[in-house]
Parts: C-alpha cells; structure tokens; sequence
C-alpha cells in the first residue's frame, strides 16, 4: 500500500467509526510494557517550587506575631497585585477557590431553591458549592472539541428559577464568554466564572475572572499560583467585591457594604497573611511559567495532532489558554481499538504521567444525596427533581468527554523541549505496537 492508499483507508475507516489496523515497522523500538526501554526516564519539574529568596518575607511574617488578616496588610496588598495583574477593578483574597465561589453565589443572590447552569466536567467543589447554597446545579452539556461548557446547551436548561450561569474554564482554557455573557444577558442572569484553574487566561484581550460579574481562582497547592489553600475573587465591579468581603468576614460592614451592627450574613473565609506574601511573591514566576506552558503546549499540539487517534483541543477565536492540565481526546479504533486504560498504562510505563481527569461525577452519589435531602424535597417538587436526576443521561458530549479524555499535569510543561518531544515519541511507540498492547 503506498502512502496515499494508506491515508485513504485511514481516513476512510476512521470514519466508519472502524478500527485501524496499525502495524509494526522493523525500526519501530518495543514499548515499555512490552519489554523495551522506557522513552523517558529522566523525571519531570516537581510542583510546588520554592525559592529560598522567598524565606524572609515569609518568616517575617510569622516573626511580627500578626498573623490574621485583620493584623496587617500583605493579604491587601496581594489583593491590589493580583486585581491590577488581571484588569480587574478589585479582588477579595479568601481561604480556597471553594469559598470564592460560595461567597460568589451568596453575593449574585443565589438563594435555597435557586437553580444555578453549570458545566458538568470540573472538579466537584463547582457542584459542591452550589449544593451548599441549597440551590440546583443544572447541568449544560459539554463541547468534545472545547471540553468546556457548550454555549448552545445553556438557553434550553433556563427555568424560572435559574439566577446564574458558572462558566468553568477548565484546565485553564477560556470559555466563549460572548456567547455566554449574550444568553445571561437576555435572561437576566447572572455570571459566576470558576476560574480556579485559569489564572492569566485570555479571551478577547481580556483575562478571565473579569469576564463574568465575579470571577473565583484557587491557589491550592497543585494550582500555578500555589500556597497550599487559598483563592480569591475578582470582579470590575468594586461594590460586588465590598458585598463579598462583608460575607466573608462574618458579616462586617466594608465599603459600600455598611449598615448597622452584624446587618448582613456572613462566615469566615479569610486567607491569612503568610499566605498572602506567599502569594505575591510568586507572581512575577507565574507570569514566567505562563509564557513557558504556552510555548510549550503549542509545540506539543503541533507534534500530537500528527498522531491518527489523538485529537488537541480547540479554543476559542482570540484566546490564550495556560494549561492547568494539558489534554487531549484519544480515539481507541486508531490503536487497534487500546482501550484508554491501557493505552494510559502503557504512556506511564514510558515515563510519561497522565491521567483520565473528571469522570461523569453526577452518578456517584452526591447529587442524589443532595436531592433525597428534607431540604431539597422541600424546596422542589419531586416531579422537578425526577426530572432533573433524568436530564443527566442527555449529556451525550459529557459522556463523550469523559471516556475519551487524557490529560497530563502543568508540570511536565515547564520542562525543556527535549523531554517534552518524549510525549509524541511515546505516544506513536504505543500506536505502532497497539493491537500487541491491547493483547496484553
Ligand atoms: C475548577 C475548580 N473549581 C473549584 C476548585 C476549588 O478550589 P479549592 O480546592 O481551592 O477549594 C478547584 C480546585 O481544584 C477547581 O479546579
């Protein structure tokens, strides 16, 4: 077969939905888990890092005995560093990314019995936080190409109960806020952006967490702006950002949040100062990082989407995403029908990390933990709720996303080109012995 018969019955077959047979050239070196030496062996950046520079502004800290937010002014200060970093006009720093979205939702008037559409592939804390606001999260469906949420799904999903849209822009890949921002806008809902996973992201020459009415990051320590537990929000709008940071500090008056004694709501989501020097002195390196996993990750997509069977993502027109995880969709009929768990197996067993990052979490338990709550059977009618639980199986791109989807942490990204061209090598070693593996 020459090579334009080849790519014709590639294509053709693969459009049939078939499996490809691929087969072994003498040259092609055996996979790892086969017997063969492993392509890479020399391990990968280790996340957190730390810079002994940044030991006296940390111990500082400790040293002055003013510890709490109220003691001192690092946590504002990090504050005016990051809001200016971003565009926006304010941020509110708290104790996690999942208090900012809880703040969030309280402050956009997300009340108990309120319906909030979501996206479905995130980390659970998004479904979480709006199960303890005692509100629905409705699930949108996700787009295979994006992996984020899928503009068109959203409009049919609005009830009149539903107050807000929560945008994830996963794995730091912006959503199409446009698209979004116009459906909430004409519903009069608002926009909660979980950007927990997406510090610098760039859509239309803006970043994200300035997108939405409020913008919620993490800075846990997997996150590129780590300090073990931490978050923030950030907004153009001053006065939501006064609201969250009455609701976050127990209810205090703060800026143009004020009234007389404990007049609103609140609990205690406050970062603390070491966290906040911890922060800002990172943030130099983040813009750093940022600039390397980008050039990074578009010399691996260049590489990958050579490979038949692996698919990069698509972003949206005018978009800089910054790679929280870099992932790719696998199609298991181009390796001789692999199965994604083995094929996974067998990319480790060559030294390269990756993983299956969200599975369809809505099965699991805690949603119907949630709606068979006194609670929820009171706020919701059970034709509501059997509708809802139902709704689920018409998430046929989530699905689709979740079965399909590989991924590889931030890290390997910061490493140098020489290791990084190990993940395509890696990758068509596994292809070239796939019907041996998927025998295995
Ligand atoms: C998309 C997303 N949302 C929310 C969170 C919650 O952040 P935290 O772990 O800081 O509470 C995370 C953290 O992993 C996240 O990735």
């Amino acid at each position: 077969m020459n090579r334009r018969t080849f790519l014709k019955t590639i294509a053709t077959s693969a459009a049939l939905g078939a499996v490809v047979p691929i087969t072994i050239r003498a040259a092609d070196p055996k996979p790892a888990l086969l017997g063969g030496q492993p392509v890479h062996t020399g391990g990968w950046p280790r996340w957190p890092q730390w810079r002994e520079a940044w030991e006296p502004g940390v111990l500082k800290v400790f040293r002055s005995g003013k510890w709490f937010r109220g003691s001192d002014k690092r946590v504002e200060e990090f504050e005016t560093a990051y809001a200016k970093l971003l565009g926006a006009k304010q941020c509110l720093a708290t104790a996690s990314g999942t208090t900012a979205l809880m703040v969030s939702l309280h402050v956009m008037d997300v009340d108990a019995g309120d319906e909030v559409i979501v996206s479905p592939y995130t980390f659970i804390a998004t479904y979480n936080a709006i199960l303890n606001a005692r509100a629905l999260p409705v699930f949108a469906d996700t787009d295979p190409a994006t992996l984020n949420i899928d503009p068109a799904t959203i409009a049919g999903r609005i009830t009149d109960r539903t107050r807000a849209i929560m945008p994830v822009h996963i794995f730091g890949m912006p959503c199409d806020m446009d698209l979004i921002n116009a459906v909430a806008k004409q519903h009069n809902l608002a926009v909660i952006e979980d950007a927990c996973q997406a510090w610098l992201a760039e859509y239309h020459g803006r970043m994200c967490g300035t997108l939405g009415d409020l913008g919620c990051f993490s800075f846990q320590e997997s996150k590129h702006l780590p300090s073990g537990e931490g978050g923030a929000i950030t907004s153009l709008s001053a006065e939501l950002i006064d609201k969250c940071n009455s609701f976050h500090n127990c209810g205090r008056a703060f800026g143009a949040s004020k009234g007389s004694g404990f007049f609103t709501r609140g609990n205690n989501y406050r970062m603390t100062q070491a966290q906040a020097v911890i922060l800002q002195q990172q943030l130099d390196k983040l813009q750093q990082d940022t600039t390397v996993r980008r050039a990074s990750a578009d010399h691996l997509t260049a590489a990958l989407k050579k490979i038949p069977g692996i698919t990069p993502v698509r972003l949206p027109e005018n978009s800089r995403a910054v790679w929280h995880l870099y992932p790719f969709r696998y199609d298991a009929q181009q390796f001789n029908g692999l199965s994604r768990d083995k094929f996974m197996k067998a990319l480790a067993a060559e030294g390269i990390p990756c993983s299956s990052p969200y599975h369809e979490q809505y099965n699991d338990g805690l949603i119907d933990e949630a709606i068979n709550s006194r609670g929820f059977k009171r706020l919701w009618s059970s034709a509501r709720l059997k509708a809802y639980r139902d709704s689920f199986q018409e998430l046929k791109g989530n699905r689709q996303v979740c079965a399909t989807t590989v991924a590889m942490t931030q890290n390997l990204l910061l490493a140098d080109r020489s290791d990084l061209d190990h993940i395509p090598e890696a990758i068509r070693k596994i292809q070239a012995y796939s019907a041996e593996l998927a025998k295995a």
